[in-house]
């Protein structure tokens, strides 16, 4: 019986460890959709699916720096086992992993510096927006 219990408790603290990851993966998963939210319109000004818009670009990298350098703080150790897309390559090349966010944050600042217009915005924006893909590829479980 005392087995059985402790079974039952351990299973529960199992529960309990998992579900106390659930904020952050929530927290993560909602800055990358505030990105790829930023992305959006730039993205479609870029294919000329519409009309170029200095300030809007400005405000999307804004964006990126702000919650490129939040996000470095929300893989936790144990955060792997929730349910997240995340792969568990993120634990095992930590380094490498966040190494990605400083880069990110850099491009994006380099390019609210050189984004003077529709031309340079043409130049900078797909440096910026490579980073995305390159780090799901390595980290993130194909959909
Ligand atoms: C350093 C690595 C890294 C970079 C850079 C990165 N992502 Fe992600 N992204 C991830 C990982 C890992 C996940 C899975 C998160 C999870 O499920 O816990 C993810 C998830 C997402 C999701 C799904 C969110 C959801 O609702 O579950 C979107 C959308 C996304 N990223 C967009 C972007 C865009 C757009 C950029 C570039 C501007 C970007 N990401 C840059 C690693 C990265």
């Amino acid at each position: 019986m005392i087995r059985f219990v402790s079974v039952i408790a351990a299973v529960a603290l199992g529960a309990t460890a998992v579900a106390a990851y659930d904020d952050v993966v929530k927290a993560r998963q909602d800055a990358m959709k505030a990105i790829a939210g930023a992305a959006k319109e730039p993205g479609a000004a870029l294919k000329g699916e519409a009309p170029f818009d200095l300030a809007k670009v400005h405000q999307s990298l804004a964006v990126f720096q702000e919650q490129g350098e939040q996000l470095k703080s929300m893989w936790p150790d144990g955060s792997d086992k929730a349910d997240t897309a995340a792969l568990p390559a993120v634990w095992q090349k930590k380094d490498d992993f966040l190494a990605r966010f400083d880069k990110m944050v850099a491009d994006a600042k380099a390019a609210a510096e050189n984004i003077k217009d529709e031309a340079s915005f043409k130049a900078e924006w797909p440096k910026v927006m490579s980073n995305c893909g390159g780090c799901h590829k390595e980290y993130r479980k194909p959909r």
